[in-house]
């Protein structure tokens, strides 16, 4: 039989899809959310884990890039996945290596396109609308040492309307996230020995 792998989710904010990742795993015997890394001490992703019944760990940026204290924490829960759910940091080697290709990110725009460093919430959804696209979308892809550069696995489209702002594409997106995140979640689980 299959065993039940172990998701840490990594945030920084708001923890919307985190909630929505907790609470579709919650019966799942593919996988199990066992704990939220977090960078921002009073982030509202804490909140809704701990609401949750899921642990949560804070850190720093020191103890994120020059010590041991994560990956410590990753090997100790025995955690199968990493989910980056709304994580604005670049990952550090320490963790990369030895979970290669199995960290996955969503990112709220159609990669390659508006990608990389500063590329992230409304300063997406701005550029994307002051450029005229007329469909923007969701991302899921494996990360790498790099931002918003690892294989893409899965990417969903909505509409962009004439009348739309960077608030309501948020709404669209965050719609798409809510739908799709978790099940792609499930199938990258699923190939996990
Ligand atoms: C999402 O749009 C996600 O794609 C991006 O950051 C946002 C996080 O929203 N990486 P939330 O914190 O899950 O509400």
């Amino acid at each position: 039989m299959l065993e039940n792998k172990n998701i840490a989710i990594f945030a920084s904010g708001n923890g919307s899809n985190a909630e929505n990742i907790i609470k579709y795993f919650e019966n799942s015997t593919t996988g199990k959310v066992k704990t939220v890394l977090c960078n921002i001490p009073n982030a509202h992703v804490l909140i809704r884990a701990n609401n949750l019944g899921v642990t949560s760990t804070v850190f720093s940026r020191d103890e994120f890039y020059m010590s041991d204290k994560i990956i410590d924490i990753l090997q100790l829960e025995k955690i199968d996945l990493i989910v980056l759910a709304g994580f604005l940091w670049l990952v550090p080697e320490n963790i990369i290596k030895p979970y290669r290709n199995k960290i996955i990110n969503i990112h709220p725009a159609l990669l390659p396109n508006y990608g990389g460093k500063g590329m992230y919430g409304n300063n997406i959804h701005k550029a994307v609308i002051a450029d005229g696209n007329k469909e923007s979308g969701i991302t899921v892809h494996y990360v790498n040492e790099k931002y918003d550069d690892g294989d893409i696995i899965f990417q969903a489209k909505c509409k962009i309307s004439d009348t739309d702002t960077p608030e309501t594409l948020a709404q669209k997106i965050h719609a798409l996230e809510y739908e799709y995140f978790p099940k792609i979640i499930e199938s990258v689980l699923m190939k996990i020995q």
